[in-house]
């Protein structure tokens, strides 16, 4: 066995296939850069980069990305809940730092045992706490700049701490620019019963239930204002529609599902029909690598666009 090449600081330097880390399962190769401190993510940072999180908004081209793919581990993906005794009581708590690798959904579990509300709503939410927070992840229970005290940002100019005072977030938006890092956060929480936690968990988990189970990035568009997306694509009569491997969910339209072997190319189809086909300007919520394509761009002519 070959030992993984590491970088002058010591970051694993790998050529990968990213579909493994996508909840899609789609893309192609890329020089994969695990990075457990800031002196290796700041090494990492010195080339073009993209930064991966949980992989559960991405539609990876098959061809892959022709930059870096850095991928926060070790003490970048770890959790310290312990409250901060010069800014926490008895109701109000304000953690240790949270690390941007760190899974949501083992860090929401962990807060609801120990009673710690605030981030509950964001249950079911497939993401690392990087990513969740760089795109404002949440539903309507809540988000998770509900529950941030103090951000960790790496620039290209260096290290930055800042409050979400200091940010314009809003509805799946953070503010943060483009290929600035989360790499740490420290929550703010209030204190609860694990059970009152554990209640509204099941409020926000019950409004997920018609989602599909299958591979999928979760919702493919926003919500514009008012009517939601989902109704929208479902109102133009595009629920089960199919290209190649790719689907528009018939249990709710604004998912695209992989049945196995999709391509980007597939899932791009999709995007580009519904945008068609849908009266009003719709923005993407995925993202797709390395960049969005042309309006119409992506429609084969020969590809069957009705309905299955
Ligand atoms: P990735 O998909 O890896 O990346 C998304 C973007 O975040 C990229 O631009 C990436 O560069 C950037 N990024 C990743 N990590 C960092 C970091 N550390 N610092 C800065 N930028 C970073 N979303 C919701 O909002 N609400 C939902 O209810 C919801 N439900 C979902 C259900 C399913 C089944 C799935 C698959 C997805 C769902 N999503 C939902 C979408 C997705 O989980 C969110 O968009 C999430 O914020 C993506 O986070 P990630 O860590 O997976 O990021
Ligand atoms: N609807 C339809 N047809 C569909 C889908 C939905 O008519 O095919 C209708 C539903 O019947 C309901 C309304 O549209 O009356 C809203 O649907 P839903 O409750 O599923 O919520 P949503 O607005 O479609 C949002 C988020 C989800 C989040 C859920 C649950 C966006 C784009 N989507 O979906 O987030 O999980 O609420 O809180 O904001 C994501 O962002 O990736 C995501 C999955």
């Amino acid at each position: 066995m070959t030992a993984t090449p590491e970088s002058r600081t010591g970051a694993r330097v790998q050529r990968l296939a990213l579909a493994r880390f996508t909840t899609l399962g789609v893309g192609g190769e890329a020089e994969v850069w695990v990075v457990t401190n800031h002196e290796q993510l700041a090494e990492a940072m010195e080339e073009p980069y993209r930064i991966l999180g949980g992989g559960s908004n991405l539609v990876i081209s098959d061809q892959g990305v022709p930059e870096r793919v850095i991928r926060l581990s070790g003490p970048l993906a770890e959790r310290d809940l312990t409250p901060d005794p010069d800014l926490s009581d008895p109701d109000r708590i304000v953690t240790g730092w949270v690390g941007g690798g760190v899974p949501l959904p083992g860090l929401i579990r962990a807060l609801q045992k120990l009673g710690y509300s605030n981030l509950e709503g964001t249950v079911g939410i497939p993401a690392q706490v990087g990513g969740a927070v760089w795109m404002n992840a949440g539903t309507r229970y809540g988000e998770m700049f509900d529950g941030l005290h103090t951000l960790e940002i790496a620039t290209p100019a260096g290290l930055r701490v800042v409050t979400p005072d200091d940010l314009r977030w809003g509805y799946r938006d953070s503010g943060i620019p483009r290929n600035h890092i989360v790499t740490r956060v420290r929550l703010k929480l209030q204190k609860r019963t694990p059970e009152e936690v554990l209640a509204k968990m099941t409020l926000a988990d019950t409004a997920r239930k018609g989602q599909p189970k299958m591979k999928t990035p979760g919702c493919a568009f926003k919500n514009p204002g008012g009517v939601g997306a989902g109704r929208l694509i479902d109102e133009a009569g595009l629920k089960g529609t199919r290209v190649g491997n790719a689907l528009i969910a018939p249990e709710h339209a604004n998912f695209i599902v992989n049945l196995g072997g999709a391509t980007a190319a597939d899932v791009h189809a999709l995007l580009d029909l519904i945008r068609q086909r849908v009266g009003v300007p719709l923005e993407l919520e995925y993202e797709l690598w390395p960049g969005e394509v042309q309006l119409g761009a992506s429609l084969p002519a020969q590809w069957a666009l009705e309905p299955t």
